[in-house]
């Protein structure tokens, strides 16, 4: 995902900035460039590709400002190339800025500034910023300082969405401003020197002292000073972190593994793959789908194609598809689907899900369904990867770049878009319903309810301690929960290397029963109300035999008959995997960790699995 520098001292800053951004590179990103303040007003240097492009670009040795700012960029809108590369200029270049984030109202903002006779030289939704800032900037009085910081304030006021910014004025070449809102950005405080990035690593070699902002809060940097202030400019106090950390485990942005933090960083995860597509009072939206109300009244089925844990994603949007949309909906192994020669024509939509987008059998069931005829769609988590070029439309999700191998945020970021997916088309049906709108409801306030799920964190680990030297496993559960006890099976297979087996719990008399025995640990999930009544019989029937228990669930059931209970958020059921699937990975690492496995690197899996 994208990564910002900034640099304000008595020093060149660029070759700062571009050796803050190179130690961001583990983020992932498609494009670079940095900003400074020279003697003849902003300079912008910034190309598509690598970082250390930026060294081949014309004029670069020439620069001598000691104020500016830089920025890796992951594109979210628009395609990767220099003018959608930040940073971002004003129309009148007083400004330049650089943007992690969305900025879900854009469009409206891009519009009204169209009819302020404002100029838009790139798709991104970052552009708005300058220029909004240049608008309020015209209407103020006083000192340019002044000026710049309620202008500033003034357009912060008017986004919607996640940011972390960084700002400088060609008119203020002693300041550089910055904020902050469900982005990351530490500020780094010098001698004479002060240092803006997204995360510590960037910057650790040039001090060890942090301030972090909360939301919303807003820092003007000098050379010398750090002023703080709330979103309404009252001025507040800071004290500076001392950070103790190395530059390793700071990649990890202090979390021991980057399984556990990508597991913390699911609330922003979701939160940045909804990004603008959703909102309760309008239609969901899929700008880059083409899509008619024909062409899926037409349709005979939709075929979702995946491997491993993508693969489970595709089995709650078949689940929210067919029960929104009812239209038929088919969910395939990819290695398996390519060779069974699947009955798929022109009247077929072919959905692939990979993170990567470089899986060779999803990509190659792809191709397999483009000869047929079929329409084909990609869900990744990579722009410009192989399967998203491939494909007649992609959409992303926008997790950020998932290291370690056994998936966790992106498959939950999959699952939200394909529920939004089924929303979209649900609408183009005119299918209205007071079902979609509680849903979409649901959808908005997920967020904030993994956030609670996680907390439960240390629960979890106190019961992984209690099972983690078990050889099986049993993970059961009915409908939609059936599915996150394949999901929760396979991460506890992959990272603890525990034989687990996930089953329908209603199928556990046909077979596996007979394995239950005295101290077998049965994991079940329920959170289907229509269901509950049922798996908790199938649970008895495991109790009876011996099993020790941990349920996850949303329902209000009797505890007491189990061994551990993990009581998760309530949630619409079409999106309860998000909130379920989070005890379950937590679960596998703290198994994991317990039996000091290398819980990132797993023995013979691979992240990208990209030959068949
Ligand atoms: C490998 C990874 C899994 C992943 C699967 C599909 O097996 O270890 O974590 O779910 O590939 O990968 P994709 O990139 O296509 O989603």
């Amino acid at each position: 995902m994208c990564g910002i520098v900034g640099y304000i001292g008595t020093k060149k800053a660029s070759p700062i900035l571009i050796n803050g951004l190179i130690r961001l590179e583990y983020r992932g990103y498609d494009s670079a460039g940095i900003s400074t303040i020279e003697q003849n007003g902003l300079s912008i240097m910034k190309d598509k590709g690598r970082v250390k492009n930026l060294y081949n670009l014309d004029g670069i040795d020439n620069l001598k400002g000691t104020i500016g700012i830089a920025h890796t960029r992951w594109a979210t809108h628009g395609k990767p190339s220099k003018e959608n590369s930040h940073p971002h200029m004003d129309n009148s270049k007083t400004f330049s800025v650089v943007h992690n984030g969305i900025i879900e109202n854009y469009n409206e903002l891009r519009n009204f500034l169209l009819d302020n006779g404002y100029t838009f030289y790139s798709q991104t939704d970052t552009e708005v910023i300058p220029n909004l800032v240049h608008y309020y900037y015209k209407k103020e009085t006083g000192s340019n300082q002044a000026k710049f910081l309620n202008a500033f304030k003034k357009a912060c006021n008017d986004l919607n969405g996640s940011f972390a910014i960084e700002i400088i004025c060609k008119d203020c070449p002693d300041i550089m401003i910055v904020t902050r809102k469900d982005s990351p950005l530490v500020i780094g405080k010098g001698e004479n020197e002060n240092y803006i990035s997204s995360d510590i690593p960037a910057i650790l070699s040039f001090t060890r002292n942090f301030y972090l902002l909360n939301d919303l809060e807003i820092a003007v940097l000098s050379r010398d000073n750090i002023d703080f202030y709330d979103k309404d400019l009252n001025a507040i106090q800071k004290n500076a972190e001392i950070i103790g950390w190395n530059a390793l485990s700071a990649e990890k942005d202090g979390y021991e593994d980057f399984m556990l933090k990508e597991i913390y960083e699911q609330p922003t995860a979701i939160r940045e793959t909804i990004g603008a597509k959703l909102s309760e009072n309008s239609k969901c939206e899929f700008s880059e789908l083409n899509i008619t109300r024909d062409y899926l009244l037409n349709l005979n089925k939709i075929y979702i194609v995946a491997c491993g844990t993508a693969m489970h994603a595709g089995l709650a949007g078949k689940n929210v598809i067919e029960k929104l949309c009812k239209i038929p909906t088919e969910v395939d192994i990819a290695s398996e689907f390519r060779y069974r020669e699947p009955l798929v024509d022109e009247k077929t939509l072919c959905i692939f899900i990979s993170q990567s987008g470089e899986t060779a059998d999803t990509i190659a069931a792809l191709k397999l369904c483009k000869k047929k005829g079929a329409k084909t769609l990609a869900i990744s988590n990579v722009i410009g990867s192989s399967i998203t070029r491939e494909a007649d439309f992609s959409i992303y999700t926008h997790a950020g770049p998932e290291i370690a191998v056994a998936s966790t945020k992106a498959y939950t970021s999959q699952v939200i878009l394909i529920t939004l997916l089924a929303i979209y088309f649900a609408e183009i049906l005119d299918i209205s319903n007071s079902e979609i709108k509680k849903l979409k409801k649901d959808i908005l306030e997920l967020p904030k309810k993994i956030e609670e799920t996680l907390k439960l964190s240390e629960v979890v680990k106190n019961f992984s301690k209690e099972v983690y030297q078990e050889k099986d496993m049993f993970f059961l559960g009915r409908g939609i929960d059936e599915t996150v006890a394949k999901e929760g099976s396979l991460k506890l297979k992959e990272i603890s290397y525990i034989h687990a087996e996930s089953y329908p719990a209603g199928e556990l008399k046909h077979g596996p029963i007979a394995l239950i025995e005295n101290g077998i640990t049965v994991i079940s999930i329920m959170t289907d109300k229509k269901l509950v009544e049922k798996t908790v019989s199938n649970i008895q029937e495991v109790i009876t035999r011996g099993a020790k228990t941990l349920v996850v669930t949303n329902q209000n059931i009797k505890e007491d008959m189990f061994d551990m209970t993990i009581k998760i958020p309530e949630t619409n059921t079409f999106i309860s995997p998000i909130l379920s699937i989070i005890p379950l990975q937590l679960f596998s690492y703290y198994i994991s960790k317990e039996k000091g496995l290398d819980v990132d690197k797993p023995r013979n899996l691979a992240k990208s699995v990209t030959v068949e």
